[in-house]
């Protein structure tokens, strides 16, 4: 899931495909049954939809990107596929499960999220999702952020695109929803970014609207900095490695 319409599906399928890898684990918590129907918010490009429709399950992947669905249609013509803001659902009772892997984060109106989803699960449905949690890639935005005043432009709090909620904020959210939590868990994984260019291609791909207000040379200049500054530490033996960290949840209504 994004929420910033310029992201491009080839560019997620051929740089990005860690987000589905680390997805898979997740798939055998959410533990999909043949017959059930399931919400898989955040689909991007369909992978991880694939892999669940593989145990007979229905599902139904919404994304509020229109390239990245587009490109998931074209992948699997049998699945189904919206464009669609977790936070616009409108069904009641509809759903056995909702699986959700790397999209919630993108999702600054979660309350307004955890309580659409609460809306859509059937009474006992399992709710079973992963996103960014406190802390997440806490070097990378310490080192825009110390970028940015080093050039002396302005920091724009209001422009950071991310909710990464602490397990406490989070299991509160979902039990004034009426969730019930089964488990909550934050952790750290460090994520091995896809070659020599692994940062920046993060950077260009996921920092825009933090960097929006700046021009291109401006973006360059950050992307150049950024890199610098956290080599020492993010950089090793050839390969980036950012400084994940997942909040792992399941829950029942
Ligand atoms: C994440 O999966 O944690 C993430 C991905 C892109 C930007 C920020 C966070």
């Amino acid at each position: 899931m994004k929420m910033n319409n310029k992201w491009n599906a080839q560019l997620y399928d051929d740089k990005h495909e860690f987000v589905t890898k680390y997805g898979e684990r997740l798939i055998h918590l959410l533990n999909a049954q043949a017959g059930e129907t399931i919400l898989d918010i955040g689909c991007g490009t369909g992978d991880l939809a694939n892999q669940i429709a593989a145990s007979g399950a229905h599902i139904i992947g919404i994304d509020t990107s229109e390239e990245m669905i587009q490109q998931a249609k074209a992948k699997y013509p049998n699945l189904l596929f919206h464009g669609k803001n977790v936070t616009k659902l409108e069904e009641v009772a509809k759903y056995d499960a909702i699986f959700s892997n790397a999209a919630l984060h993108w999702v600054k109106e979660a309350k307004t999220a955890v309580g659409k989803m609460f809306q859509v699960l059937k009474p006992g449905g399992r709710l079973i999702v992963e996103l960014g949690g406190a802390g997440n890639i806490a070097s990378i935005v310490q080192a825009i952020k110390a970028t940015i005043e080093e050039m002396q432009l302005e920091y724009r709090e209001d422009q950071f695109p991310w909710y990464f909620p602490t397990p406490l904020a989070y299991h509160a959210l979902l039990e004034q929803a009426g969730f019930t939590v089964d488990t909550i868990e934050l952790y750290d994984r460090p994520t091995e970014l896809d070659g020599k260019e692994g940062l920046r291609n993060w950077l260009d791909m996921f920092s825009q609207s933090l960097l929006a207000h700046l021009t291109e040379k401006e973006n360059q200049t950050v992307y150049d900095t950024t890199e610098k500054k956290l080599a020492e530490k993010l950089y090793h033996k050839g390969k980036w490695i950012a400084d994940y960290r997942r909040l792992r949840v399941t829950a029942r209504k």
